[in-house]
């Protein structure tokens, strides 16, 4: 279902101490210098949705705090969403100055930040992951798991219990002589959660392979999929459920010597990674362009983006892209901004220069950004 903000209130929230914007529902561009405020702003919209937002970073990084001051001041984000003829009033923050535990807020009404979902989901892409295929099998898992929560917001939670469960996990095991009652009560929840992962990750890798390829010859280069996990293979393979956790199990209590040994978990769907190939030029992301690596990542948010605008009673997902559009030649510039407006997604993009927004003319809101304060342009 069409999904909009009409309303985005900040307070003292990074370099903003407030600002309020009313918007019609189109998408939103934002064009300013290094430090103006572009970011925070678009980070500030992540928060519209559970976790840790845009920067992946601590709460208490978000409170505005002037030179000299220590702490972070308490901080609020508030939106109004429109979902078809429905509006619906968000807001989270923190009470206290420092203050690291979210609040969040729907109707007026305190809620657990898992609600959020039920009204807004989101797609990024931001500078930090240009570099996506060249670092850490763990970063690669968590973009794939974002886009996976985009679509089923419970993976969220899944993963979360699962890590924890995991880190106790290993505490028990590096301690000596584990409570093994507790060590089995533990592996039990870590069958359980990550076999609902592993199968999230295998759905949402197949519906999005398939949206992928019918997207056919975009401008954007194809990008072929796969994770690397035998759970998620599994999964694939149309593994069931029960099956699926107790070969989990197993793995689990046959690896407890060896995972103490090495102080950390070695089998388990918090292994997998997720491999691209420029589908095109049959080679692995990593060993393309950054350019080309720009474009495949994109490909990817895009092809999520367009399945979840597509599906039936959910929110359709607002799009974040940042500084992106400085990436990309004028013709595939031109077909981000159509593939948008064409999906009827609300986008929020930012850039240095209000030129790259020129095709943009009409059919979203332009605003120059300085010193964090906003300026509509035409
Ligand atoms: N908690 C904070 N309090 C005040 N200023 C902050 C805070 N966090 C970041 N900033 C400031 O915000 C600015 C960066 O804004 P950002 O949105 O990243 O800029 P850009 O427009 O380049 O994306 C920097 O000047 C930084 O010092
Ligand atoms: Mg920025």
């Amino acid at each position: 279902m069409r999904t909009v903000l009409t309303r985005l209130s900040l307070t003292e929230f990074r370099s903003y101490a407030a600002l309020s914007l009313e918007m019609d529902g189109r998408s939103v561009w934002l064009a300013g210098p290094n430090g103006a405020g572009k970011t925070n702003l678009l980070e500030a919209v992540s928060f519209l949705i559970p976790g840790r937002g845009l920067r992946n970073t601590v709460l208490t990084e978000m409170g505005r705090r002037l030179p000299g001051e220590r702490e972070g001041r308490a901080w609020a984000v508030s939106a109004v969403v429109r979902a078809g003829d429905d509006e619906t009033r968000l807001g989270t923050g923190v009470e206290q100055a420092g203050g690291a535990r979210r609040l969040v807020r729907v109707d007026g009404e305190p809620a657990p930040p898992g609600r959020l979902a039920d009204h807004v989901r989101q797609v990024w892409l931001t500078p930090a992951q240009d570099r996506l295929f060249l670092e850490s099998a763990g970063d690669r898992r968590r973009f794939f798991d974002r886009l996976t929560y985009a679509g089923e917001p419970p993976h969220a939670g899944n993963v979360q219990a699962y890590e924890k469960a995991m880190r106790e996990r290993i505490r028990l095991l590096t301690d000596g002589s584990p409570d093994r009652a507790w060590l089995e009560a533990l592996e039990a929840q870590l069958a359980e959660r990550g076999t609902l992962m592993a199968m999230a990750r295998a759905r949402t890798l197949g519906a999005l392979s398939a949206e992928i390829a019918t997207r056919g010859e975009r401008p954007f280069p194809q990008a072929r999929l796969s994770l690397t996990g035998e759970w998620e293979r599994l999964a694939l393979e149309g593994a069931a459920f029960d099956d699926l956790q107790d070969r989990l199990a197993r793995a689990l209590a046959q690896g407890r010597d060896r995972d103490a040994a090495a102080g950390r978990g070695l089998v388990g769907p918090h292994r997998t990674d997720l491999s691209v190939v420029h589908l095109g030029k049959d080679r692995l992301a990593a060993e393309c362009s950054t350019g080309e690596q720009k474009a495949l990542i994109l490909n990817i948010v895009l092809a999520q983006a367009a399945r979840l605008a597509r599906a039936e009673g959910q929110p359709a997902p607002i799009l974040l892209l940042d500084e992106v559009a400085a990436h990309l030649d004028v013709r595939r510039r031109a077909a981000l901004f159509d593939e948008i407006e064409a999906l009827g997604l609300q986008a929020f993009l930012t850039g240095t220069d209000e030129m790259l927004f020129e095709g943009l003319a009409g059919r979203a809101q332009g605003y120059r950004v300085e010193d964090s304060g906003l300026a509509a342009v035409g």
